[in-house]
């Protein structure tokens, strides 16, 4: 198992590049498949989840090399496989987005079922609906969903929730299927942009991504291009936590300033000192945090993806916060292991009362998804002590370089396999 061990109170100092974003990069990947020829991606960050999709489009007849350190070449064969293999589909949820593109390419696919994880049981109902008003049967058999073009037309589709993945399902099928579809009520996550401006450059016909309603003219053929991936909003959330749990002066890299609006509100809330200049963030912090009440909800809203990092950055506030987390059933886990460091946090269903502790004490605690473990982390900076962070493997599917980046900021970080 990997571990991440941090000895803590060392205030992180210095400038850190924030890397392409993983759930821009990981949707391009996947719509790349509706190109006829090759399709250059720039920016795209080497994570544990871009190595498995690339091993999954392999499989399927994808050919896919890296280029230069971040930039990956997809090439489609016209004979790519319309069906993905469990045993890949089963280690990344983001699997789920070759439905899309491949029953937008070839008419039809089999794609399995990715399955649910820690943070909830992540169904596809609303992707399937979509597909279906598309003119597209679809069905669920044996761990797979079987989907065909019956009558494959354009449509006026409302989602009951706005899906960060039915959003770019039906967009990457509607691209190129005939006539004119509206999608109401879609996910504006700055990656749905990046998705539309993507297709688009492929020569499809998307408007209004970013919005509340994007509209879609069908196109018969889609062509590759060469796109680079905007910054990780959320890479960029997180070391903006640690700077300010560290009381430390940290210059970020590579940032857009619209994109991680939400959290920089709620850390200068917090008391931290944020200076935007252009493509770079400067977070410092000198005293400890000032309690919050944070609810997480679909962008523009504050990310689920950073919840767990201001648990930890509120585990040590001078005050009670209230954190309800909106987005997923079951997104609270980090706190049992919070808990473990010596915070005070009661859950009670959607909600985490937070009670701010003098200090937390490093020990041995478990990383349940991605963003726990990089929670984990923020905390073991200022924990007494080292925190060993354990299924670390949590953390290096999202964070490019994680060790290397938090070390370059003066952090005391050592990773280890046992
Ligand atoms: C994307 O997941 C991200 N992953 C997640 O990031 C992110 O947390 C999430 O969007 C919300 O922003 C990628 O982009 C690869 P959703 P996705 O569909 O698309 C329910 C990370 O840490 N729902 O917006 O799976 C669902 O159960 C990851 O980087 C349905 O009910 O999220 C959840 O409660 C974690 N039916 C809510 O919607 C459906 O058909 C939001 O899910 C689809 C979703």
């Amino acid at each position: 198992m990997e571990i991440i061990k941090v000895k803590g109170g060392k205030p992180l100092t210095g400038r850190v590049r924030i890397s392409g974003a993983k759930n821009a990069a990981l949707v391009l990947m996947a719509a790349s498949v509706l190109a006829h020829g090759e399709s250059v991606i720039e920016n795209v960050p080497r994570i544990q989840d871009v190595e498995i999709l690339i091993s999954l489009l392999q499989s399927i007849g994808v050919e896919v090399e890296w280029r230069q350190d971040s930039t990956l070449a997809i090439h489609v064969p016209d004979n790519v496989c319309q069906r993905t293999p469990y045993d890949l589909s089963k280690r990344l949820r983001a699997s789920n987005l070759l439905l899309g593109s491949i029953i937008g390419r070839l008419g039809f696919a089999e794609i399995s079922l990715p399955g649910g994880c820690d943070i909830g049981s992540r169904p596809m109902d609303l992707h399937l609906k979509g597909l279906q008003m598309l003119g597209f049967e679809t069905q669920v058999e044996h761990g797979y969903i079987l989907g065909k073009a019956v009558r494959p037309k354009g449509s006026k589709i409302y989602l009951d929730f706005p899906s960060v993945g039915a959003t770019e399902n039906i967009m990457m099928a509607a691209c190129v299927v005939p006539g004119s579809t509206i999608i109401e009520n879609v996910a504006k996550e700055p990656e749905i942009v990046d998705l539309a401006n993507f297709l688009n450059a492929m020569g499809a016909k998307v408007r209004g991504a970013g919005t509340d309603i994007i509209r879609i003219e069908g196109v018969p053929i889609l062509k590759g291009v060469r796109y680079g991936v905007i910054p990780d909003r959320i890479e960029a959330g997180t070391y903006m936590t640690a700077a300010a749990i560290s009381g430390g002066d940290v210059t970020l890299e590579n940032v857009i300033p619209t994109h991680v609006q939400p959290v920089v509100a709620k850390l200068r809330e917090s008391g931290a000192k944020i200076v935007e200049v252009d493509d770079e963030i400067r977070v410092t912090a000198e005293q400890k945090a000032v309690p919050l009440d944070i609810k997480t909800m679909p962008y523009p809203g504050f990310p689920t993806d950073m919840q767990s990092q201001m648990m930890a950055l509120l585990s040590l506030a001078n005050g009670t916060s209230v954190i309800v987390e909106n987005v997923f059933e079951n997104r609270l886990q980090v706190a049992d292991e919070l808990r473990r460091m010596g915070a005070r946090i009661k859950v009670e269903g959607h909600t985490a009362v937070v009670e701010g502790v003098e200090r937390l004490y490093g020990t041995c605690v478990k990383a349940t998804d991605l963003r726990a473990g990089a929670a984990l982390l923020v905390a073991g900076l200022a924990a007494d002590g080292t925190t060993e962070v354990g299924h670390a493997q949590h953390i290096y599917r999202g964070y490019e370089n994680v060790i290397e980046k938090f070390t370059n900021l003066g952090a005391d970080l050592e990773a280890v396999e046992n």
